[in-house]
Parts: C-alpha cells; sequence; structure tokens
C-alpha cells in the first residue's frame, strides 16, 4: 500500500496514529540536526519531521525538491501551529521513508506564486499544473462541468457525441483540416462546432441534445480564444425562443449556486442588440457599472443654438458622430493622468486621434480642454445631457459612427478597469436579444450571417431578404449570455424548413449548386419531417475562468496552446516526414 492518508488529511484528531504518505517534496529546511520537509499531493501539504536518527541517510543521499517520497511515521501534535493550512495543526515524525523518484531542479518554483515565465510555464505544464492556483482552475473546471451534466440530465438532456472528422460548419473562422489517406487529395474539417449534426438530431427526434465537446476555429487569438476550446452544446425542439432563455439562465444559476455557493434569485436582464451598441457600443456590455455612452450629436441636432453646432470646434462639427460619457468622481484627474488617456485613445487598437475632456469642479465651474470654443453655460448644457454631476469628469470622443462608438466602449471599459468598477466577485448576467441577421462583411464586400446561416429570421421580417437595401434592418431569433463584458454563450431559433434555408443560402451569395453541394445532407433532411427547433452553447472555457475570476481562459485548460497557436510542450505543429506526405498525397 503506497499511503494510508492523503497529504490534506490529518488533522489533531490523528495524533499518535501511525500512518504513510505519499507525495512531492515542495520544501527543505533544516534547523541544525533536524529537518522540516513539507510534503505535497493534490489534497494538500503536510509537514514531515526527519529527526537525527535519519540524519546519516539524508546526508549520504540528499532530497531534493520535487522527489517523490513516500514515509512512514507517526502524527504528532505541532508546538507551532499553522493556522493557513487544514493540516497545520500537526506533523508526521518519520520513522523511514523510501524515495519512489528522483527529480531534476524544476525550472521554476512550484509554489502558489511563480518566478516561472509564460512560455517557460508552458513547456513545463505538467509542473506548472502541480501548482496550487491551476490546481483550483483544473478542480473548478471539473465542478462546473460536474453541475453542467447534472443539470442537464435532470432537465431530460441526452449526451451524444457526433464526429470530429467532418465537412466544413462555417461558424465564420477558418477551418483546420485533417488529409484523408484514403481518399487522396481530399480533406476532413475539424468541426467549429457541432451545429448540423445537433440540428439532425433534432429532426431525428432526440428533442434534447448536450454535449460538453471540442470546437477548433483557426482565428486570432486573444485571452479569451483558444484554438481548440470546449463548449456546453445544446439543443433543444418544439421551443421558442423564451423556453431556451429560461432554460439556459436555470443552468447558469444551478452552476453558480453549485460551484460559487450564491443564489441567484433575479431573472438576468434582457437587452436588444440595439440598444446594447446604442447604450454601451458594444454587443456584449459589462453592466457591472454605468457610465453608459451618450450620443451628443443625436442629442443636439434637433436644438436651437446647440452648444456644439455653435462652437466653432471644426473637430466637433465635422464629426459623424461625438460620443461622451460621465466619469463618476473623476474630476480630479490630473494633467499627467488625462495626457495618459490622450496617448492611450492613440493607440493603434483604439485608433482615435484624441481625447476631450469636461471637468465638472466640485464648486460648480467647469474646465475642459474646449474652453477655447464652450463657454461655461455651453459646458454646463453638455453637462446636462451627458448626465454629470458635480466631481465628474466627461470624456468625449468624435469621428466616424463606428469607429469612435466602439473606441468610446473601450474606453468606457478601461475607465472602469481604472476605477476598481470591474470587481471580478461581482457577477452581472444578461442576455442579450434581437440580434441583426446578416451583417455587412467590409473586406469581402459582401453580407454574411451574424450568427451562423442556419439561424432564423423573425418569421414577419421573411420578406424583407426579398430586398438587398433593407438586409440591416432584418433581426433574427438569436441572443447572447453576457456576463460581465464577456460573451459566455449565444444561440438562435433555427430555421427548419428547406425552402427557407435556400433562401437563407441564396441571400448569403451561394449558388443553388453550391448550397446543394455543402448543404444539401441538411436541406434534405429539412424534407423529412424537421421539427421546429433551437438551442445554444456556452463557451466552457470562459465560463469555468469568469467563475475562477479572471479574464484569461489559458490557465483553466490543462494543456492550453500559446498566443501563436502553438503547444510549446510538444513542439506543435511540427513538420511530417516524407513518407506520411506520400502516404497522403501531399507534395
Ligand atoms: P458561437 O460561435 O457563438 O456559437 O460559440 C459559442 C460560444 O463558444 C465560445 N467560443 C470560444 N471560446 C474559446 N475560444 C474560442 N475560439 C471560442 N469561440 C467561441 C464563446 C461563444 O459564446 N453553433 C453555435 C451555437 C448555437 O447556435 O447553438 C456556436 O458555435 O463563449
Amino acid at each position: 500500500m503506497y499511503r494510508t492518508h492523503t497529504c490534506g488529511e490529518l488533522r489533531i484528531s490523528n495524533a499518535g496514529n501511525e500512518v504513510t504518505l505519499a507525495g512531492w517534496v515542495q520544501t527543505i529546511r533544516k534547523f541544525g540536526s533536524i529537518t522540516f520537509v513539507d510534503l505535497r499531493d493534490r489534497y494538500g501539504l503536510t509537514q514531515l519531521l526527519f529527526d537525527e536518527q535519519l540524519n546519516d541517510r539524508l546526508s549520504a543521499s540528499p532530497l531534493g525538491r520535487e522527489f517523490v517520497l513516500q514515509v512512514k511515521g507517526k502524527v504528532l501534535e505541532r508546538t507551532n501551529k499553522n493556522a493557513k493550512i487544514p493540516t497545520g495543526d500537526v506533523e508526521i515524525s518519520v520513522s523511514d521513508y523510501t524515495v519512489l523518484n528522483g527529480a531534476n531542479t524544476p525550472p521554476f518554483t512550484i509554489e502558489e506564486d511563480t518566478d516561472g515565465g509564460d512560455e517557460l510555464r508552458m513547456k513545463y505544464r505538467y509542473l506548472d499544473l502541480r501548482r496550487p492556483v491551476l490546481k483550483r482552475n483544473m478542480e473548478l473546471r471539473y465542478r462546473v462541468n460536474r453541475s453542467v451534466r447534472n443539470y442537464l440530465d435532470t432537465a431530460g438532456f441526452w449526451d451524444i457525441e457526433t464526429p470530429f472528422l467532418i465537412r466544413s460548419t462555417p461558424e465564420g473562422a477558418r477551418d483546420f483540416v485533417v488529409p484523408s489517406r484514403m481518399n487522396e487529395g481530399q480533406f476532413y474539417a475539424l468541426p467549429q462546432s457541432p451545429q448540423t449534426f445537433k440540428q439532425l438530431l433534432m429532426v431525428s427526434g432526440y428533442d434534447r441534445y448536450y454535449q460538453i465537446v471540442k470546437c477548433f476555429r483557426d482565428e486570432d487569438l486573444r485571452a479569451d480564444r483558444q484554438p481548440e476550446f470546449t463548449q456546453i452544446d445544446c439543443e433543444m425542439c418544439f421551443v421558442e425562443q423564451e423556453d431556451i432563455l429560461n432554460t439556459f439562465e436555470g443552468l447558469f444559476k444551478h452552476v453558480f449556486k453549485d460551484v460559487k455557493g450564491i443564489e441567484i434569485t433575479e431573472a438576468f436582464p434582457r437587452m436588444t442588440f440595439d440598444d446594447a451598441m446604442w447604450l454601451y457600443g458594444n454587443d456584449k456590455p459589462d453592466i457591472r457599472f454605468e457610465m453608459k455612452l451618450q450620443n451628443l450629436k443625436v442629442n443636439f441636432q434637433n436644438m436651437e443654438n446647440s452648444p456644439v453646432d455653435a462652437s466653432g470646434f471644426k473637430v466637433f462639427e465635422d464629426a459623424e458622430t461625438i460620443v461622451a460619457i460621465a466619469v463618476p468622481g473623476a474630476a480630479e484627474y490630473t494633467r499627467k493622468q488625462l495626457d495618459e488617456l490622450t496617448e492611450w485613445v492613440k493607440r493603434p487598437q483604439i485608433g482615435m486621434s484624441g481625447v476631450v475632456y469636461v471637468k465638472c469642479n466640485t464648486d460648480g465651474t467647469f474646465k475642459s480642454s474646449i474652453d477655447k470654443f464652450f463657454n461655461e453655460e455651453q459646458l454646463g448644457k453638455i453637462a446636462g445631457f451627458c448626465g454629470a454631476g458635480s466631481g465628474d469628469l466627461i470624456l468625449m470622443l468624435a469621428g466616424a459612427e463606428t469607429r469612435t462608438r466602439k473606441a468610446m466602449s473601450e474606453l468606457r471599459l478601461e475607465m472602469g478597469n481604472r476605477l476598481g468598477f470591474r470587481d471580478p466577485a461581482v457577477y452581472k448576467p444578461l442576455w442579450v436579444i434581437d440580434f441583426p441577421l446578416f451583417e455587412y462583411d467590409e473586406d469581402g464586400k459582401r453580407w454574411v450571417a451574424r450568427h451562423h446561416p442556419f439561424t432564423s429570421p423573425k418569421p414577419e421580417q421573411i420578406p424583407l431578404m426579398d430586398d438587398l437595401s433593407r438586409y440591416a434592418e432584418i433581426k433574427a431569433n438569436a441572443y447572447d449570455m453576457v456576463l460581465n463584458g464577456t460573451e459566455i454563450g449565444g444561440g438562435s431559433i433555427r430555421i427548419y424548413q428547406r425552402d427557407l434555408q435556400e433562401k437563407m443560402f441564396a441571400a448569403l451569395g451561394m449558388s443553388k449548386e453550391e448550397a446543394q453541394e455543402k448543404f444539401g445532407f441538411l436541406m434534405g433532411a429539412f424534407e423529412y419531417g424537421a421539427p421546429p427547433h433551437g438551442g445554444l452553447a456556452l463557451g466552457f472555457d470562459r465560463l469555468c475562468a469568469l467563475l475562477g475570476g479572471q479574464e484569461s481562459i489559458r490557465d483553466f485548460i490543462a494543456f492550453p496552446k500559446n498566443n501563436a497557436g502553438r503547444d510549446v510542450m510538444l513542439d506543435a505543429p511540427s513538420g511530417i516526414d516524407e513518407a506520411q506526405k506520400k502516404e497522403l498525397g501531399l507534395q
């Protein structure tokens, strides 16, 4: 028997017991003739005491960090207890030990905080995973997984696997492809999601499907994106949007209670896509704080003597839009802090030429970067429109509509960060609904599906699909679950009739032949009794990261890729040898 207890198990009530433990050496401290060792495993740490009788053995072959050790000994009450760890009342007086395996000196410290840089930690991921932080993340991920499965099982969902070697499913990213040996010159695509399969399972009458499943997308990576990531993928038939929102709001609340011990009683707020864009400049608003966008150009447009139009300030006059936020309590910002903000908005990612400020001083006066053009009365009007009170700082951006609103949305989040309004321990989920069916792709100069081409338009708007000039107006039965400024899930009510699906493909510029070639299987299935259906997929990694209070998903995945999409531990992707290439028919 390797062990009688784990390293996290022993308490004062075990004092006097003879025990055997096995684990990894975390620290070695020598005090004269005695040596203390902290032994670690997944469950915790236990202090070991090696007294002078073992000295000869220890000096003949010293222990090292990360050695795998088995010890036998007696549990003693400690004289100086450590209240910080659950086993802190006891230590093991070691009578005998076996080194089960030695270890090289680890390339970074394996403790809560480490001196290892990102790449080094990724290269030795198996060592990084020993650190308590990562271990807690993996445990959280496991708990979320269990909790999701329990909820969905109770709700009658079946977990059904779908294939990975498939044809392209369009989710808006590039496909990863796999060459076929048996069909030379042909390729499988890895699924960007199981979208079409889950719809086919509805046609099969399986009603409530789910899968915690890997998806593969070749897209530019960010903190919340990995090339292979996990979805909680779900589909239901004979449901309306309302049923789906209720089911998955229920799922979120269940997981939240299980994992965080917090009961959310109120319903998630719902915000239309249009409102989200107008008030936050963003389709995944962080509603932990206000600071909504104020649309000055529009507000002043119909006003006589509009302070903006009458000012002679060219930047404002020429701008397609002027957007402002009132930052609470920031009127005290110094010149230096304001200069810093100007530099911040000028960064290429933000792309603005500057930011205009108005300080609403507590004595009722205003101080602004545009004092030359605006008198106190005009500034007062602007403050009024922005809902700015005494002590607030108004920040304004002016320029082209889309870019300016996007920049302001970023600036709002940045100010939220700077002022501590984005506390990761505060959770504010919401639904964003009524997404547009299409969006215009400026690069490709064509209309594309905003969600995916299987999403149903609002039925009353189907006739607008015949008029290209009205595409922008068409809304879909599509929704996103948003948490603290991150999209954690998205879904829609689907098209389930062949003619509407054909119309959709045609609207996306696909010829009848191309649609038939790529999606004939699905449209064919729609001719054999397809039920009305809909669903959603939650980003499992994102959900875990947010529940763990972080934005980056990387440390919630056991073996993630780096920002360049590489697995630095395996050194993948890599070349393949000539014989393999030949077998696959590749040049
Ligand atoms: P969608 O593309 O919105 O919908 O994806 C669903 C959720 O998956 C997460 N996600 C990601 N997480 C990590 N890395 C990525 N690269 C990544 N891409 C997406 C997000 C997102 O909200 N088939 C549809 C769902 C449906 O219609 O039912 C789909 O895949 O949290």
